[in-house]
């Protein structure tokens, strides 16, 4: 198979264009605003995708609302990554039947991730008849089209089949906030982790050309976005694909380079390509916040080629040890999986032992689920569930005990925060290594940097005053 990315021209991007007034003119004769629901799961590329894909649904005459009874189409984009993802998405799906029975004219539409995996398609196919419209990844710049397809002919569309991937510019955005934004500045994976079916859904890695990428860094700026977060699944390898020769590194210090009040983040980072280069232009750049999340997954060399994560433990722990070096006080937060095929308690231990060397502020905890069709899936697995539940508890036991230490030493101290919206404890913000603080304020604070007195903490926040 041709495993080239493909670029998107704009004459096929207007082309969708033309689609959506073709559903906005079918939306018209309802003659009122009808309304989408856009469910989102998974990672950050799938909140930016969402955002696109509200882009299209604005440009097609449709409102929004969280109310999947009220929608007159609801999208469901989904995430693939472990079994209680899609098990969620299945069951949010299935309980779709009920508001489609109380609106036969309702539409079903299943993007994202799970959606390009054929079994899942099948599935959907043969088992959930509500859904109308399923595309993968792949199709998403084409979802015009497909929804209008099926309100043309009343069939069922299903668009997944398998590509190395494309790159789209010029599709509308509707962001979903006021001071954080995500920018996607690369696609896909080729890293092929063996457990991971992150490359088999989203394609090769591509990356967005460099002057789109700081053009849109700089309409954020403009537009008031305080704190915007460069995304990509492997972002230390921006730029391999590209003949400009810019690397991430640089690609983070042009964007830094532009005027304005903001803090610029990132993730996520392979520790195999996290340079020194990189960790030397977050050193001199103010905007750059100092924070870091870098997946270890494992704490055992032998787990780790058998997950071909290609660095070992000691590599990994001379990276972390030379980004602080270099960045001091720099937040560091990690993943890491729980019970991968064939790991024993003595490995499971050196993953204990390597969260103790590094005390990470914070870990994302995963117990292996298999995935199919990747090469771990077919590697035997002995180590019961409920040995791997036991493992899995101590280790975020443990780890909150760490992230408590860590949260409490900030007791005392004054730190610059993002105040970003409020919630039921009252105002929120994030410290330049993204901690929670949640503090009293007027909303006029929302969309501030401001100086907070941290006064307490716990395992997951901190709590302080304006100073
Ligand atoms: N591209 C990112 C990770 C994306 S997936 C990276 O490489 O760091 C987010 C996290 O989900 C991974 O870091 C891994 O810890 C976890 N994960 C991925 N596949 C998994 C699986 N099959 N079972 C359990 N956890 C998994
Ligand atoms: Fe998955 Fe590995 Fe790629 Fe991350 S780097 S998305 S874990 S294959
Ligand atoms: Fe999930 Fe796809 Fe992201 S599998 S984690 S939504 S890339």
């Amino acid at each position: 198979m041709k495993r080239e990315t493909t670029r998107i021209t704009p004459e096929q991007i207007a082309a969708q264009m033309d689609y959506c007034m073709k559903v906005h003119a079918m939306n018209a004769a309802l003659g009122r605003t009808p309304l989408a629901m856009v469910d989102t799961y998974g990672c950050q590329q799938n909140e930016a995708d969402s955002e696109r894909l509200r882009g299209y649904l604005s440009e097609m005459g449709y409102g929004f609302t969280d109310d999947e009874h009220a929608a007159d189409l609801v999208l469901v984009n989904t995430c693939a990554i472990r079994e209680h993802a899609e098990q969620r998405v299945l069951g949010n799906v299935g309980a779709l039947t009920h508001t489609k029975r109380a609106n036969p004219n309702q539409i079903i539409c299943l993007c994202g991730c799970m959606a390009q995996e054929p079994h899942v398609a099948q599935k959907i196919k043969a088992s959930y008849r509500q859904v109308d419209v399923l595309f993968g990844p792949h199709a998403l710049w084409r979802f015009p089209e497909l929804l209008w397809r099926f309100r043309a002919t009343g069939k069922r569309v299903f668009e997944n089949t398998d590509e190395a991937g494309s790159i789209a510019e010029g599709i509308p955005v509707v962001r979903q906030g006021t001071v954080k934004a995500w920018v996607s500045i690369m696609y896909g994976c080729n890293n092929f982790c063996t457990y991971c079916i992150v490359p088999y859904v989203r394609g090769r890695e591509r990356s967005r050309r460099p002057e789109v990428v700081l053009e849109e860094i700089r309409g954020l700026v403009e537009e008031g976005y305080k704190d915007i977060t460069l995304l990509g699944q492997n972002v230390n390898s921006y730029g391999k694909d590209l003949e400009e020769g810019v690397n991430f590194a640089q690609l983070l210090k042009k964007a830094a380079g532009i005027p304005g009040d903001f803090l610029l983040r990132f993730m996520t980072s392979h520790p195999k390509d996290a340079s020194q280069e990189l960790f030397d232009v977050m050193a001199a750049s103010e905007k750059i916040a100092p924070c870091f999340h870098l997946p270890f997954q494992a704490g055992s060399d032998r787990v780790l080629r058998a997950m071909n994560r290609v660095y070992d433990r000691a590599g990994y722990l001379d990276k972390v040890r030379r980004l602080r070096e270099t960045v001091p006080g720099v937040v560091i937060t990690s993943d890491v999986i729980v019970g991968f095929p064939g790991e024993t308690q003595a490995e499971f231990e050196e993953t204990m032992s390597l969260i103790e060397e590094v005390r990470f502020d914070a870990l994302f905890t995963f117990i292996y689920s298999p995935r199919v069709g990747t090469p771990a899936a077919g590697m035997p697995d002995p180590m019961p569930r409920e040995e791997k539940l036991k493992n899995f508890q101590r280790l975020v036991e443990r780890q909150d005990q760490i992230s408590e230490e860590k949260h409490a030493a900030y007791i005392g101290k004054t730190v610059r925060c993002l105040v970003d919206g409020r919630d039921e404890k009252g105002l929120t913000a994030r410290t330049g290594g993204n901690r929670l603080v949640h503090l009293e304020g007027e909303d006029a604070f929302i969309g501030r940097f401001v100086p907070v007195r941290i006064t307490g903490s716990n395992k997951w926040s901190l709590f302080g005053e304006l100073a």
